[in-house]
């Protein structure tokens, strides 16, 4: 089976599931200070490993809730099963399933579906990107003052982060934090965030949006302006036009 037909599907499949329980009783824990996981997180990964399983028996998985498994062959799959856990919790609709399909350590296609607001990124390394099928492009604004941005940090960590928000809201046109790093990152894919940065993310946040916006022509290092490595967890993405003067305003 081809690998982002796979991943589509099976993205479709978990996101139906988190949305299916989005409104019944949810049992919800902490893993750290303001760090949550709910039941919906276990059966959705439970899910998507079955699959992968099923499908792609020697490949390794690398899952958010300890779905982590070596594989015996180059094929891995990066899984967050429900990334924007805290707003799953509180019902705020910006939640999403990430998966990407991984060969010989080369990120080579990424799928990313958000069940409350019915979309579905998807996009191989090299291809064309899709929002519900239909192609997408980044942004063409040139300047940071004309850009919309958007970041996101652990509770836990936030400070890392003020000197920087506070920087983007003056120099941009406004900044979101939005909950859900592989959704942002599949608006900057689709122009209606002009750039995305965040520090301490897990590969499993960023892997699929990553392959999905440098297919909808965007640009995506890690903050310094180094090439991405999604092991670090450092990230800017931004519609290229703004890439330089986003690594200048950060720090
Ligand atoms: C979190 C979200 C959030 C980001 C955090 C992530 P989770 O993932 O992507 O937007 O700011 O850094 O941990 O815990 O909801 O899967
Ligand atoms: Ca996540
Ligand atoms: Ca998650």
């Amino acid at each position: 089976m081809d690998p982002l037909d796979f991943i589509i599907s099976l993205a479709r499949e978990a996101g139906t599931l988190l949305a299916e329980r989005l409104d019944g009783p949810r049992d919800i824990a902490l893993k750290g200070r303001a760090d949550l996981v709910t039941d919906a997180d276990r059966a959705s990964e439970a899910l998507i490993v079955e699959r992968i399983h099923a499908n792609f028996p020697r490949a390794a998985i690398l899952g958010e809730e300890g779905g982590v498994y070596s594989g015996s062959g180059d094929e891995r799959f990066v899984v967050d099963p429900l990334d924007g856990t805290t707003n799953y919790a509180h019902r705020y609709p910006f939640f999403c399933v990430s998966i990407a399909y991984e060969r010989a350590g080369m990120l080579e296609a990424g799928a990313i579906y958000g069940p409350a607001i019915g979309e579905l990124y998807a996009a191989r390394r090299g291809g064309v990107a899709t929002l519900n099928g239909k192609p997408i492009t980044v942004s063409t604004i040139g300047t940071v003052n004309d850009a919309l941005v958007s970041t996101g940090f652990v509770v836990a960590r936030y400070e890392r982060n003020v000197a920087n928000f506070h920087k983007l809201s003056a120099a941009s046109q406004g900044v979101r934090r939005d909950g859900s790093a592989a959704l942002d990152l599949a608006f900057v894919a689709a122009g209606r965030l002009d750039a995305f940065w965040e520090w301490d993310l897990k590969p499993w946040d960023m892997a699929a949006g990553a392959v999905i916006v440098e297919a909808a022509g965007g640009t995506v290092t890690a903050i310094d302006g180094s090439p991405l490595d999604i092991a670090v967890g450092s990230v800017l993405a931004t519609n290229g036009a703004t890439h330089a003067e986003m690594r200048a305003l950060l720090d």
